[in-house]
Parts: structure tokens; C-alpha cells; sequence
């Protein structure tokens, strides 16, 4: 099969790279690349991917044989393509994986507008001229897989529903949600209207590998369990709010299945824990557990956290950010600007942990049970037997565990930790 994929120097893609080199006897790539900010040029940036991958060496080489960079620039016509490489991605193309997005929740609507709404109208555009040229060459369909998310239902104040072909988004928690929505209407409107090949999936929120523990993005819940760690995060809320996590292994799984497998062209998948989800109190739980019981450094004390309601817990965080605006402007201290960005920041994850978020799965379970070997999300959380003892279940120990040994991708310096440690000693 021959695959033109956006989104490989991500989190999610590059996994699903690697299902497909176990999964299809034949594969051959395009991937649509960018320079880097720092300037770092495509073929760097693919060989960075590739080395990272979770492939043996001959694997490697094979993926590397038969990959083909693709100079990309979303702003330009026919996405900066060279018109030479775009005649033969319209020639040679069968499966379209597009799974790039700006997932940052803090940009201007215009910025991020480009790369979830007009990056979309482009791919479609490119994948409407292959479509038409199979057809007019008597060969296969051409399919579209397009990586939607959950969140582009923005805010429901009930279950969010399976509701393809409709999809009836409410008012949305941020820009991000906002686009990924504008995004998909254009795409189902291609469904519906002109009956296109088109699969999109609707993952929730996609976390570590329920295989190895491992991510390579530390944000939302991982920050959150980060300030417990620190001692940073005295209050929180929404105990008993659904957290909808779902492995990145998995939700890869489950994507490179349904594009290997080639019998389900047309619809959407939720990817969804769905009534398995885990609360806001059981990551907490097990997270307090683990890192009291597996701290790296000696004496370092971890403040427990008292849940309080949703009204007193945002009432907090306004009072830490007005107060650090202002200590910033009367003393120009750059550690009060730094405290403002991180609440800031912070404010952007809450409607995904603190807002109910509630993801319906039934109908996507039964396609996935028809159609991949993966039907189910590996459950996140342990759970109480009927006698209240906790069954070790889930995954989250593994999610921990990478946690503790990578000090959150780096974020984290234990010696730092440690040296803060030493000087509280000290002082008392
Ligand atoms: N992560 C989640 O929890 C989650 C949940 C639900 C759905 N999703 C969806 O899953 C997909 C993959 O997400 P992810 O977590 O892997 O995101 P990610 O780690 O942030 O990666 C985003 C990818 O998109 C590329 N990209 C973004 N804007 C681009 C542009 N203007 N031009 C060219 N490339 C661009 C990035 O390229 P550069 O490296 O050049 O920036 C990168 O390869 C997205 O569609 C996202 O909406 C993610």
C-alpha cells in the first residue's frame, strides 16, 4: 500500500508508523514534512523519528528505504509542494493519513485556524484530485483517515453522543476544540454530501503506552501530577470527574488496523474509554501512592491534596494569578510573569479534567470489534473488588513508573529536588 501521512515528528503518528511496518507486507511512505523552528531540515528531522521508533535496525532501514520526504508549507498553494512531487502524490497515493494538528490550547483563533482548518481543506483537496484519478484509471478507492478528537464537542452538560452523520458540537472549551470542530464539519459534510471514503477517528485524551509507560508529551494530566509531586498543587477538584485517557498504543492499534485491514472506508471511531474511564480521584489516588512509595529522593515530602469544590478551586486560582500579576508589575520580577504563564497555562487543561466529560463509546466498540483486533481501551486505573480491596487492573503504575524515571520527560530535576530538600533542613 502506498500511504501520503502528515504528522510523523508528533506523538501519535509515529506509532502508528510502526503498526503499519508490522501490519502491511508492502508498505511505502510519503511523509509531509516541515522545517523545524530552529530551522532543522526535513531529512534530520525524519531521521530523528525514525530512530526513535520502536522497530528493530532492519526494520529501520526498511522504513527508511521506502519513505519519500515531502516539503511541506501550509500557507502556500497545493501545500508548497513541488509540482513535480504533487503530480506524482495524485498518481501514486491510495491512503491518506492525516494526523497533524496544532494541539496547543492557548493560540489565537487565526494561527491555529492554519494549521487544523485550512491544513485540512488541503489534504482534502489533494486526496479529492487522487480519488479522481483512481477513478478515472479503473483503480482501487482512495480513503482519507482523518485524526478528529473528542473534544471537538466542546462543552455537554450530558454523555457526549455518537451522533455520525450529525454532529451538533457545543460552545467549544478553547481554540483548539474550536478548529478541530470547523474541521470536522468540513469533513462530514465530504460524507454526506458526496459519499467520499473518509474514516475519522475521535480520539479523547491520549496518554503513555499501556505496553511500556512511555509518552513523548508531558502535558494535561501529566502536569497535574507533577505539581503534586512538587508540592505545587495544595487544592484540586472534580474528584469524582471522568478523566477519558486512552493509550497511545492502543489508540495506534486500533488506527493502523483499520488502514492495514482495508474493510471499514467510511464513518467515525471513537477512541474512547468511555464508561471505563478513570475519575480525577482514582489517578490522584494511585499517583499519591506511588510517588510517596517510589520517591528517587530521600526525605522529600509529599503534600497530600485536599479536594474542594469546583467554585472555591477556580476562586484560588484567580487569587494566585491577580496576585502574581500584580507582584510582577510592581516589581518587574520575572518569577511572578513565570507563575502567570503557568496558571495560565494550567486554566487552558482544566476543562478537560475539572468540566464533565463524558464520552459515549457503544456504537464505535461494535465497528471495532467487527473491524480490528482491539476493541476495547487497556483500562487506566485499578479498581476495588466487591469487598473494597484494590485489584491491581490497570495500567497506571507503568504511567507512573516513566513519571518517576524520566523526571517527566526532563522536566523535573530530582537533584534540584534534592538540593531543595537539603536547604529546608537546613533553614529549620
Ligand atoms: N494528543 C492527544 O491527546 C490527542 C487527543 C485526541 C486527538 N488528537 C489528535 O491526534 C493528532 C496527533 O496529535 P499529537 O498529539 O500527535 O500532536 P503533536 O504531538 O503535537 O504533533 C503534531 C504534528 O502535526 C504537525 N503539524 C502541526 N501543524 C503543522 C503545520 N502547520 N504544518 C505541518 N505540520 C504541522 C507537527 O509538525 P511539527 O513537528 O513540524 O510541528 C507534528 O508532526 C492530531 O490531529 C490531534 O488533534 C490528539
Amino acid at each position: 500500500m502506498i500511504y501520503f501521512i502528515t504528522g510523523v515528528t508528533g506523538t501519535v503518528v509515529p506509532v502508528i508508523v510502526e503498526d503499519l511496518m508490522r501490519k502491511d507486507a508492502d508498505p511505502h511512505f510519503y511523509f509531509a514534512i516541515r522545517k523545524d523552528t530552529r530551522g532543522i531540515g526535513i531529512k534530520s528531522r525524519f531521521e530523528s523519528v525514525v530512530t526513535s521508533l520502536d522497530l528493530d535496525q532492519a526494520s529501520k532501514q526498511k522504513l527508511s528505504e521506502r519513505s519519500k520526504l515531502v516539503e511541506i508549507d501550509v500557507e502556500k498553494e497545493k501545500l508548497g509542494i513541488d509540482p513535480e512531487i504533487y503530480a506524482e502524490l495524485v498518481s501514486n497515493t491510495e491512503k491518506i493519513l492525516h494526523g497533524a494538528a496544532d494541539v496547543r490550547f492557548d493560540q489565537p483563533y487565526d494561527e491555529i485556524k492554519i494549521s487544523n482548518v485550512i491544513f485540512s481543506h488541503k489534504i482534502y483537496e489533494l486526496f479529492d484530485k487522487i480519488k479522481n484519478h483512481r477513478k478515472e484509471n479503473s483503480q482501487t478507492d482512495a480513503t482519507l483517515y482523518y485524526i478528529s478528537t473528542g473534544y471537538a464537542y466542546g462543552i455537554y452538560n450530558k454523555a457526549i453522543p455518537e451522533d455520525f452523520p450529525d454532529f451538533k458540537p457545543g460552545k467549544p472549551d478553547n481554540t483548539y476544540a474550536q478548529t478541530k470542530a470547523e474541521a470536522k464539519i468540513f469533513i462530514l459534510d465530504k460524507i454526506n454530501r458526496l459519499n467520499d471514503r473518509i474514516v475519522l477517528f475521535e480520539p479523547t485524551i491520549i496518554g503513555g503506552s499501556a505496553r511500556t509507560g512511555r509518552t513523548k508529551t508531558y502535558n494535561l494530566h501529566y502536569v497535574v501530577l507533577m505539581l503534586g509531586y512538587l508540592g505545587k498543587m495544595p487544592f484540586f477538584t472534580a474528584a469524582d470527574n471522568q478523566q477519558d485517557i486512552v493509550p497511545v498504543d492502543w489508540v495506534a492499534d486500533v488506527i493502523s488496523d483499520i488502514m492495514a485491514k482495508d474493510e471499514f472506508h467510511q464513518g467515525v471511531l471513537r477512541l474512547a474509554s468511555g464508561p471505563d474511564a478513570p475519575t480525577v480521584g482514582d489517578v490522584h489516588d494511585a499517583g499519591y501512592e506511588y510517588f510517596t512509595a517510589n520517591d528517587p529522593v530521600p526525605g522529600h515530602l509529599i503534600p497530600e491534596i485536599s479536594f474542594v469544590p469546583r467554585w472555591f478551586f477556580y476562586f484560588m486560582i484567580n487569587v494566585q494569578k491577580t496576585f502574581n500579576q500584580a507582584m510582577y508589575k510592581i516589581t518587574g520580577k520575572k518569577k511572578y510573569r513565570k507563575m502567570v504563564v503557568g496558571v495560565r497555562l494550567l486554566e487552558g487543561y482544566f476543562p478537560y479534567i475539572t468540566r464533565y466529560k463524558v464520552f459515549e463509546n457503544s456504537k464505535s466498540t461494535q465497528l471495532l470489534e467487527k473491524y480490528t483486533d482491539c476493541p476495547k481501551a487497556p483500562i487506566l486505573q485499578n479498581i476495588k473488588d466487591k469487598n473494597g480491596n484494590l485489584v491491581k487492573k490497570g495500567y497506571i503504575d507503568k504511567i507512573l513508573a516513566d513519571t518517576l524515571e524520566t523526571g517527566w520527560g526532563g522536566i523535573v530535576d530530582f537533584t534540584r529536588v534534592a538540593a531543595q530538600v537539603a536547604a529546608n533542613k537546613s533553614s529549620r
